[in-house]
């Protein structure tokens, strides 16, 4: 049985150990397929990357991800990847061939997308990527030869050397997924990756989430946000980013990004949680960016 990520001290990502928070978003889209009907995202394959112990753990409701205080963050989870996956639709329409994903974790993309003509470069830290790749073999999930692995550790190399050995075609523009992990980065390492994205080919496109900087803890979104950053700290991943909508706006005409939708948790709510029967939703201060060139 391939193992679960082992706990590590606080710090940045250990150069050895799988992400944790990796497993922890998989497990949420995992928990979204069973718990939340309709599933605002669907991904036929969440369940069965995760490994059949923890689907198990799951279904018999002995994982946290599918409890009711759960339900705003795995919302917002499940909905991210969605409003990803939606952008790279329109984009495809669009003629964009080539879909990165940067910190790429447990997602399935790559092994359910129909799309024609598309490559999907799974970016992430080696550790993870190789884990994901044990996972994959054990579920039966078959790789098929539109997947790129482009293993790159951020802490010692660039995401343009990982791309190169990929074989990424830079005269052609992309589409970047970067879910989950800008919150872990600090401003410094985001504003690198956006110029780097923004200096691809016209029509490049880059979806990704923030947060608000926090105002107390005195209200429910907040209280909700603080116990999610202590755990994503105790996992050894702390959140290192905040923005407010401005400062992200600036930073991104700065690193060259023309068409710019900002998505509040209302209006991602509006778009996406409205009329439900079971009352899911986002709450608190995160945003969705989509910016193109
Ligand atoms: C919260 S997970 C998000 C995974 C995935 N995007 C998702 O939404 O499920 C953060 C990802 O960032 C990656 N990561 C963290 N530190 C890294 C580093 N130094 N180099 C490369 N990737 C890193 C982890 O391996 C992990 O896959």
């Amino acid at each position: 049985m391939v193992e679960r990520p082992r706990r590590q001290s606080a710090g940045p990502m250990h150069a050895e150990f799988p992400s944790r928070t990796a497993l922890g978003a998989a497990l949420y889209r995992a928990a979204h397929q069973l718990v939340d009907k309709p599933p605002v995202f669907e991904d036929p394959l969440a369940l069965r990357i995760v490994g059949e112990a923890m689907a198990e753990g799951l279904r018999g409701g002995r994982e946290r991800h599918g409890l009711p205080q759960a339900a705003p963050l795995r919302a917002f989870i499940a909905m991210r990847s969605r409003y990803a996956e939606d952008s790279f639709a329109q984009d495809h329409d669009r003629g964009t061939r080539q879909y990165v994903l940067l910190g790429a974790g447990l997602d399935t993309f790559a092994y359910r997308q129909r799309h024609r003509g598309v490559t999907v470069f799974e970016v992430d830290h080696p550790a993870t990527q190789a884990w994901k790749r044990r996972l994959l073999a054990e579920s039966g999930i078959a790789i098929p030869e539109s997947a790129v692995y482009a293993p790159v550790d951020f802490e010692h190399e660039s995401l343009r050397d990982g791309l190169v050995r990929a074989r990424f075609d830079f005269a052609r523009r992309a589409f970047f997924a970067w879910l989950g992990v800008t919150p872990y980065l600090s401003a410094d390492a985001i504003r690198r990756t956006l110029f780097f994205v923004a200096a691809l080919p016209s029509q490049s496109e880059i979806v990704f989430e923030y947060a608000e900087p926090r105002n107390g803890d005195d209200d429910a979104p907040n209280r909700f946000f603080a116990a999610m950053s202590a755990r994503v700290a105790a996992a050894g991943e702390p959140f290192r980013s905040f923005f407010a909508p401005q400062e992200m706006a600036t930073m991104l005409r700065e690193t060259g990004f023309g068409e710019i939708e900002d998505l509040d948790c209302a209006a991602l709510n509006a778009r996406y949680f409205a009329g439900r029967a079971d009352g899911l939703c986002l709450r608190g201060s995160a945003h969705m960016i989509r910016a193109r060139t």
